[in-house]
């Protein structure tokens, strides 16, 4: 196998860090591997705030509901969608102003997570750790804000990164055919959904999960405890109000 797909195949989220911080040069390194991935029409529409000091971790933490990685790990990247350095670059070559749009929010949420893939990929390969973090997007007003991001830029994901001080085990991922359609796609039956999900809903770490949420199946763990239609549609419209603020929507 190459060395970029044992690479790929070995990733696993690390969530505990040792102490020591990375290096500027590693940094530099990976965060340009990022910037390498494709991008919609060349333009960039992302950008990154680097956070190491312990004064701005202590102001991230509690807005990513104090997981441990923001305080633990020597490396905070907050990865957002950003059509503001574009429009600025636009308007300065008397450029029509056309990217305040849904359209470039969804471009800039592309290019961010390929941005922040690249650079996941890159860093593993040089023997760090990482794990992103969804709660970025439920916070993103807030995170925006403490970032001190302009109109136009929204927080789209976070990775916490740092070499690893665990090695879990590699997690499960639903059989290749239950994501891959050939030509056309293909509908599945109950029973073919059933047999797709089988080994999942039959694995250890379900069963323990099953055990302490006092729950029948792991489909239920997922909508009732850990993403539930309240939180959904709460998170959902906090969204559509800060896209109306940036004009990302009308
Ligand atoms: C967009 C996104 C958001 C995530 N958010 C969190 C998070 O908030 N906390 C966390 O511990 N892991 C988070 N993860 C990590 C996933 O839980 C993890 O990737 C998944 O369980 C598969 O495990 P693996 O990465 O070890 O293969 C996130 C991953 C992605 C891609």
């Amino acid at each position: 196998m190459s060395p970029t797909l044992e690479t790929i195949f070995h990733h696993r989220s690390i969530r505990k860090y040792q102490a020591k911080g990375i290096p500027q040069d590693v940094l530099e390194r990976v965060l340009e591997a990022g910037t390498r991935a494709s991008n919609t029409g060349n333009m960039q529409v992302y950008s990154v705030v680097v956070t190491q000091s312990a004064e701005m971790k202590a102001k991230l933490s509690p807005l990513h509901f104090n997981q441990p990685m923001i305080k633990q790990a020597p490396v905070v990247l907050t990865v957002a969608a950003d059509v503001a350095r574009f429009q600025h670059w636009c308007e300065i070559n008397g450029a029509e102003r056309s990217y305040d749009n849904f359209l470039w929010f969804v471009c800039g949420c592309i290019d961010s997570m390929l941005f922040a893939q690249n650079i996941a990929v890159a860093a593993e390969a040089e023997g760090l750790g990482l794990c992103f973090l969804g709660t970025t997007l439920y916070m993103a007003r807030e995170i925006a804000q403490v970032l001190e991001m302009p109109k136009g830029v929204i927080p789209i994901t976070t990775i916490t990164m740092g070499y690893p001080a665990e090695e879990p085990a590699l997690s499960d991922r639903l059989p290749l055919k239950a994501v891959v359609h050939y030509e056309t796609y293909r509908k599945e039956s109950d029973e073919d959904i059933r047999q797709l999900y089988y080994d999942t809903d039959h694995s250890e770490l379900t069963k323990r999960l099953l055990e302490e949420n006092q729950l029948p199946n792991l489909a239920q763990v997922f909508t009732q405890r850990r993403y539930t239609k309240k939180d959904n549609e709460a998170i959902s419209a906090g969204l559509v109000a800060l896209l109306k603020e940036n004009r990302f929507l009308e």
